[in-house]
């Protein structure tokens, strides 16, 4: 079943008097409980679709539909109380709160995304999502003394611990070596199939298109 569907979605960037088109005219289908791996040279346009697709950022001409809800058409506050609640993100950099224990951060992102979760089911849930990502024996330690694959599996942990429908995620591996990679791979592999989460992956590691269900290559702003 479609759940995402990206439409003729076009992005024009202006440097002073100069027009880049960077997308011109991304058309993609999004199955439910799918990975589906963008891959494409540096500069092709993966980043741009993605963070549009999540509403980071608007097309300049173009439909973006979730649950056939067309977020080009919504408020900057509808957009955000739908990544919020629907939607996870994961980056190349973990991008963790220094100051913040694994736990401190995904409670943190309970608050963000306004689950109506009381404090005691909300360290319930984090108890869970620690224990999936296998990640738990290291629940009360600062991001300082985690590794990268360690920083990357806490990430995940947070971007999928409000239950959201579509899971964004810009080169989650390129960060890490091989065994890493994989290791965190096969888990967003398992947890996404688990949960039945859409996730969108941009890549250019080869090595982990095997945990896609559809793959998709992307060329001077276009699908080839
Ligand atoms: N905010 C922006 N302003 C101007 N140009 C941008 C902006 N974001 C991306 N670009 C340009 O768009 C092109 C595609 O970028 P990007 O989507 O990040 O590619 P990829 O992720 O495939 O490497 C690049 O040429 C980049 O310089
Ligand atoms: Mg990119």
């Amino acid at each position: 079943m479609t759940i995402f569907t990206i439409d003729d979605v076009k992005k024009t960037f202006r440097n002073g008097e100069v027009e880049e088109q960077v997308l011109k005219g991304i058309n993609l289908s999004l199955q439910e409980g799918e990975i589906t791996a963008l891959v494409g040279a540096s500069g092709s346009g993966k980043s741009t679709i993605l963070t549009i697709a999540a509403g980071l950022q608007q097309a300049s001409t173009g439909q973006v539909l979730f649950k056939g809800k067309n977020l080009t058409e919504m408020s900057q506050e509808q957009i955000r109380a739908i990544r919020a609640s629907e939607f996870g993100f994961v980056f190349q950099s973990s991008h963790l709160v220094p100051f913040l224990t694994v736990q401190e951060q995904l409670l943190l992102m309970l608050n963000v995304s306004e689950t109506k979760m009381n404090k005691q089911q909300q360290k319930e849930e984090v108890e869970k999502i620690l224990q999936l990502v296998d990640m738990h024996h290291r629940r009360d330690a600062y991001p300082a003394s985690l590794s990268g694959g360690e920083k990357q599996r806490v990430a995940i942990a947070r971007a999928i611990i409000h239950k959201p429908k579509m899971l964004f995620a810009d080169e989650p591996t390129a960060s890490l070596d091989s065994e890493r990679s994989r290791d965190v791979m096969t888990l967003i592999r398992d947890l996404t199939k688990t949960l039945n989460i859409t996730t969108l992956m941009v890549t250019h590691d080869e090595e982990m298109l095997p945990y896609a269900d559809r793959i998709i290559t992307m060329k001077d702003g276009l699908v080839i």
